[in-house]
C-alpha cells in the first residue's frame, strides 16, 4: 500500500494481463475498466453505460466474462485477466474474431469487443446449445446498431465447431 499525491492509499496488485505478469498500484474504487482504458491504453474494452447495462465492457476475468465497469481492480488481485487485445496470437485471430469478420456482424463496432470476450466466455461455460440459447445467454450485451442476426450467426458457427471438435479453440489464419 502506497500513497498517492492526494494523501489516498493505492493498493499494489499482481496479476497475469494478457498472458504477461503486470504489477500495478490502483485506488480502491478504480473499476477494471477504467484502469484497463486511462491507465493501460487497453481501449478495447468500451465504456457504453458505466453500470452494467450494455455489456460493451465484457472482460474474461479468471475465464469468466465480467463487465469490467462493475468490477474493482483491487478485486483481480492474483487473477488471470484476458481483454480483446488478448486473444488473439501473434499470428492469428482468434476464431471469433475470424468469425465475426465473415458474418459481417458489426457495423459500427463499438459492441464488438464486448461481444466477442462474451461469446469466448459464453463457449467456455459449455450451456448454450440451441441458437435460442445463445440469444438468451448474450442477451447481456447490447448492439446498438441491431447486427444481432450475424453476431449470432458468427457464435453458433464457432459452438458447433467447438462441439464437433471438443479440442482447444483452432487460431484461423490471418490473410491479407
Ligand atoms: Fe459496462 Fe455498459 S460499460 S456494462
Ligand atoms: Fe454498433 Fe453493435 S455494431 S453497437
Amino acid at each position: 500500500m502506497s500513497a498517492t499525491p492526494q494523501g489516498y492509499a493505492s493498493h499494489s496488485i499482481h496479476l497475469t494481463l494478457n498472458h504477461q505478469p503486470r504489477q500495478l498500484d490502483v485506488l480502491p474504487w478504480t473499476t477494471l475498466l477504467d484502469l484497463l482504458r486511462e491507465q493501460l491504453d487497453l481501449v478495447g474494452s468500451k465504456k457504453g453505460c458505466d453500470h452494467g447495462q450494455c455489456g460493451a465492457c465484457t472482460v474474461l476475468l479468471n475465464g469468466k466474462r465480467v463487465n469490467a465497469c462493475l468490477t474493482l481492480a483491487v478485486m483481480c488481485d492474483g487473477a488471470d485477466l484476458v481483454t480483446i487485445e488478448g486473444l488473439a496470437s501473434e499470428e492469428a485471430l482468434h476464431p471469433l474474431q475470424a468469425a465475426f469478420i465473415k458474418h459481417d456482424a458489426f457495423q459500427c463496432g463499438y459492441c464488438t469487443p464486448g461481444q466477442i470476450c462474451s461469446a469466448v466466455g459464453l463457449i467456455a461455460e459449455g450451456r448454450a446449445g440451441t441458437p435460442a440459447e445463445v440469444q438468451e445467454m448474450m442477451s447481456g450485451n447490447l448492439c446498438r446498431c441491431g447486427a444481432y442476426g450475424n453476431i449470432r450467426a458468427a457464435i453458433e458457427e464457432v459452438l458447433q465447431n467447438d462441439s464437433a471438435t471438443q479440442a482447444e479453440p483452432q487460431f484461423v489464419e490471418v490473410r491479407a
